[in-house]
């Protein structure tokens, strides 16, 4: 989706996939998938605060957001103090001493080393339309280590008259998109309300399931793009 299209959503207070408490699916398996993490990325992140969950578990968590009223908003509503730099193209808001940044820019213009060695990605993939998600996928792909895991929650549903975001990814999708240099297991699912812009058009109820992915190699581009 194009930047305009979220601005207006944060600008309009339409931010009901907002969670004020600890997404249930990373409550549940996020204490052994990231029971290393080191480096956690969080690709389009809002102004989740899953973040400080992560924070407290981890060396180091990035969010990447690029709507900044979103990233003020994080800090602005938790009355964290902050620390502001600049990194290349991104305005940076850190907290904790260097233990939580957010990165206020486009996650597709993200660049790495260093890499990470956990990801997640609750509504983030399913933020974007198809054209987006093959961009997505090989991007987690290459800012990950070998070995790094990750938590991912998809929402399933007819597609076929209602259109996203946020938008219905099958596991067969993940399947084909990650499964050439991924572990993937399927840890659960559940029937939830149907999101706002959903319910608008018809549907009262999703499936929603969490996958953790675990990168096991870096596909042949990736590495020839590291070696450079
Ligand atoms: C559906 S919201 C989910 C936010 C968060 N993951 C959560 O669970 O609350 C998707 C967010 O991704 C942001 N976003 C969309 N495309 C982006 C991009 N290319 N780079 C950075 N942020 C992006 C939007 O501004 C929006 O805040």
């Amino acid at each position: 989706m194009e930047q305009s299209f979220w601005m207006e959503r944060w600008q309009q207070g339409r931010t009901a996939f907002h969670q004020e408490s600890v997404n249930p699916w990373l409550a549940r398996y996020g204490p052994d998938l990231f029971q290393n993490a080191h480096r956690v990325l969080v690709p389009l992140c809002g102004k989740s605060n899953d973040l400080f969950w992560l924070a407290a578990r981890s060396k180091y968590v990035l969010g990447i957001e690029f709507v900044d009223q979103a990233v003020q908003a994080f800090f602005a509503e938790n009355r964290l103090p902050f620390e502001r730099s600049a990194e290349g193209r991104y305005r940076c808001l850190t907290a904790f001493p260097g233990q939580l940044e957010i990165q206020a820019g486009d996650f597709f213009a993200l660049k790495a080393p260093p890499r990470f060695d956990a990801l997640y990605d609750r509504a983030a993939m399913i933020a974007l339309p198809p054209e987006l998600r093959a961009r997505y996928v090989p991007q987690v792909i290459r800012l990950l280590n070998p070995g790094a895991r990750m938590l991912v929650v998809l929402i399933e549903y007819e597609s076929s008259t209602v259109s996203g975001p946020p938008f219905s990814v099958t596991g067969a999708e993940l399947e084909a998109s990650y499964g050439h240099c991924c572990r993937i297991t399927a840890l659960g699912h559940e029937e939830a309300p149907a999101p706002e812009r959903l319910r608008a058009a018809g549907l009262s109820a999703v499936r929603e399931f969490a996958y953790s992915i675990e990168k096991q190699f870096d596909p042949a581009d990736t590495a020839d793009e590291m070696r450079a």
